[in-house]
């Protein structure tokens, strides 16, 4: 079966990572130093996750007088809403135009107030209009972040995506362009006060990982490396999904939490493999461009399905294909599973009410197909065959 992801490290990976510490140290600071770089940032943070990333920059933004409410899309990961949520803010989310994957400059005139934070997403790794939302959110007197978890390496007009707010956050989950377990992220920004009053907040709130839930992380990111090759994955599937009644690990309910996604600090091992990762970028994205290009072609004229279409400088650098299925998009899942193709759900439950109409229309019709730079050629051909067979094409 293929799976729906599977991360780019690999076991070597990470028994590599058993030399170093729990605790932040010069291969994280030499990460930062790279992340800076790419994202065309002065100061860099790295992070336990994309949502502890958001965590930290609203506590932070609190510290320097920035305190209103945090405007998110409608369509996007509950992570995002539960993240403002925990940091003590009022979440107003905001509906896209009908079949947009993200939300538009437009819709948020008159919605946003001085000293609000409006959380830019790149959804997919496909760009958002992000210079008429700083636009519309200077004049209110507004801040915009931006949300790169999904687009991280991705640029409009050669400029990286991340550096049109005041600042952005990122995730290395393991869905992303680059993972790390249990999952990773950061925080970006130019501004020296904004980057000193994260290091502050993280110095008073985070601690390190103990050797005990590291050797769990890495456990477990072993035993996803074994179970998402094409052999075994039937069986990890079954395990994590069939055998759970469920198709998805999201879950419906918005219950935020405190857990180790917030407050563990990026420990030099993740560093570790982190580092192995940015050395075969590249390579990665060369992967990824050529497996996005075969399904796009592959996939136009099917009439039955929506392929998403959006322009983007590097195809290679999105991290998600997505087909958009009228009808039932969980029966659809189930059918292709039976032809050994799994698909991914970004997302299926929104903390938005069903009053974001278009927003819901995206959930309610969206699946991912695999585009894990690990499949070859003939596994995507595998992907298309199923897809175009289901879809009558
Ligand atoms: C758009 C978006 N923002 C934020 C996040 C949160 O990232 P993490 O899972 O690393 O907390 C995700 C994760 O799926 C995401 O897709």
């Amino acid at each position: 079966m293929i799976p729906r992801y599977a991360p780019n490290y690999g076991v070597l990976d990470l028994v590599r990572s058993f030399g170093t510490g729990e605790t932040p140290g010069p291969r994280v600071a030499e990460v930062a130093v790279r992340l800076q770089a790419i994202l065309q940032r002065e100061h860099v943070v790295p992070t336990a996750s994309g949502r502890g990333a958001l965590w930290l920059l609203l506590l932070a933004l609190d510290e320097i007088g920035v305190s209103g409410r945090v405007i998110i899309p409608g369509y996007t990961c509950n992570a995002v809403h539960d993240a403002a949520v925990l940091a003590g803010r009022e979440v107003v989310t905001i509906d896209h135009d009908a079949g947009d994957i993200n939300m538009s400059a437009q819709a948020l005139e008159g919605r946003i107030a001085e000293r609000d934070i409006v959380v830019a997403t790149h959804q997919y790794g496909y760009p958002c209009d992000i210079e008429g939302i700083v636009d519309v959110a200077t004049r209110a007197g507004a801040i915009v972040i931006e949300d790169i978890a999904a687009a991280f390496q991705g640029t409009i007009g050669g400029r990286p995506m991340g550096s049109f707010g005041m600042a952005c956050f990122g995730s290395f989950d393991g869905s992303k362009l680059l993972n790390v377990p249990p999952k990773g992220g950061f925080v970006g920004t130019d501004d020296r006060a904004l980057a000193m009053a994260v290091k502050r907040v993280a110095a008073s709130r985070l601690a390190a990982y103990s050797f005990g839930e590291r050797l769990v992380a890495l456990l477990a990111a072993a035993a996803l490396v074994v179970g998402t090759t094409p052999f075994l994955y039937r069986l990890f599937y079954n395990l994590n999904f069939t055998w759970k009644g469920r198709v998805t690990a999201e879950t419906a309910s918005v219950a935020p939490r405190l857990n180790g996604y917030y407050v563990k600090w990026f420990a030099e091992w993740q560093a570790t493999i982190l580092s192995r990762e940015l050395d075969r970028l590249e390579e990665v994205k060369s992967r990824r461009a050529s497996i996005m290009s075969r399904y796009r072609k592959s996939l136009a004229s099917t009439s039955t399905i929506d392929v998403w279409t959006g322009k983007v400088d590097d195809i290679g650098t999105v991290i998600r294909f997505p087909i958009f299925v009228a009808n039932d998009k969980i029966a659809f899942h189930h059918q292709l599973a039976e032809l050994g193709v799994d698909t991914g759900f970004s997302f299926t439950h929104l903390a938005t009410d069903r009053d974001s109409r278009n927003a819901w229309a995206v959930a309610d019709s969206v699946l991912n197909l695999p585009t894990s730079p690990k499949l070859s050629d003939s596994d995507v051909d595998r992907v298309v065959a199923a897809v175009k067979k289901l879809s009558g094409a």
